[in-house]
């Protein structure tokens, strides 16, 4: 913790938690066992988050592609979600935390849907960090999303085609009310973003890791964090211009 500096805390942190299921191979248990215990590991990490100070820890919790895998892990997933956010509510309650979702949540199951809605409805005065679940999220389909929409906007007389810039589109994606992610971690060994926030993460900085999700914790989180700090978020300017 003494090795980060508090002023150059990254606002917002998005997480690629990969890795459950080679984890539970590791240990001669079933895939959903992995998933078991990266809930655990979700739950530490949001912690040693709050304490550090984050504003907003966005986790790639289901994607669109999720969808195609096998029946069985796809609904462990989903009870696993439920459960997470059931007994996890006064824990945020307690440490301040408010719930938001990004993704196409109406794909999501009745129950979980219900029980997403409740969590975020009781956590929605918390200031003290956001915990941004991205459920049935695809970069590609919230980009697409937001075309529509623009264009539903713009054949209603709403907006006009020479009105639409970057900030309007920003406007219209699922993370519209959240800053950009400074710092991206992927856990799990493979170095790309998998359809994670495309619109969003054009100045993110990256670090890949090949920890397994179920093994990453606070001292790792630690390291990503001094690692960020260490480069120079140029966005396009050259270093004296920083200064
Ligand atoms: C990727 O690992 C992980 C997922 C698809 C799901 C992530 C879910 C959790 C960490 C647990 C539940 C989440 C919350 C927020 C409580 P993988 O299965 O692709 O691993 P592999 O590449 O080793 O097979």
């Amino acid at each position: 913790m003494n090795k980060i500096d508090p002023n150059k805390l990254p606002r917002h942190i998005a997480i690629i938690m990969d890795g459950n299921g080679r984890w539970a191979k590791s240990h001669t248990f079933g895939r959903i066992t992995g998933h078991k215990q990266g809930a655990k590991a979700v739950r530490v990490v949001v912690t040693a988050c709050r304490k550090i100070g984050i504003d907003v820890l966005t986790l790639y919790a289901f994607s669109m592609e999720n969808w195609f895998r096998p029946k069985e892990e796809v609904l462990s997933l989903m009870n696993l979600l439920k459960e997470y956010l059931e007994k996890e509510e006064d824990e945020m309650m307690e440490q301040g935390i408010r719930l938001t979702a990004v993704g196409k949540l109406d794909s999501l199951d009745k129950k979980v849907l219900e029980q997403l809605h409740n969590t975020m409805k009781k956590t929605s005065k918390n200031t003290k960090m956001v915990l941004n679940l991205a459920l049935s999220y695809g970069g590609r389909e919230e980009i697409a999303m937001a075309a529509r929409h623009i264009l539903m906007d713009g054949l209603s007389g709403k907006i006009k085609p020479g009105d639409i810039n970057e900030q309007t589109v920003e406007q219209y994606l699922y993370t519209k009310d959240l800053p950009d992610p400074d710092l991206l971690i992927r856990t799990g060994g493979e170095w790309r973003i998998s359809n994670f926030l495309l619109y969003q993460m054009a100045y993110t900085e990256f670090y890949f890791t090949k920890t397994l999700w179920p093994d990453f914790g606070e001292e790792e989180l630690l390291e990503a964090i001094t690692q960020f700090q260490r480069r120079e978020r140029r966005f396009g300017r050259i270093s004296e211009q920083l200064r």
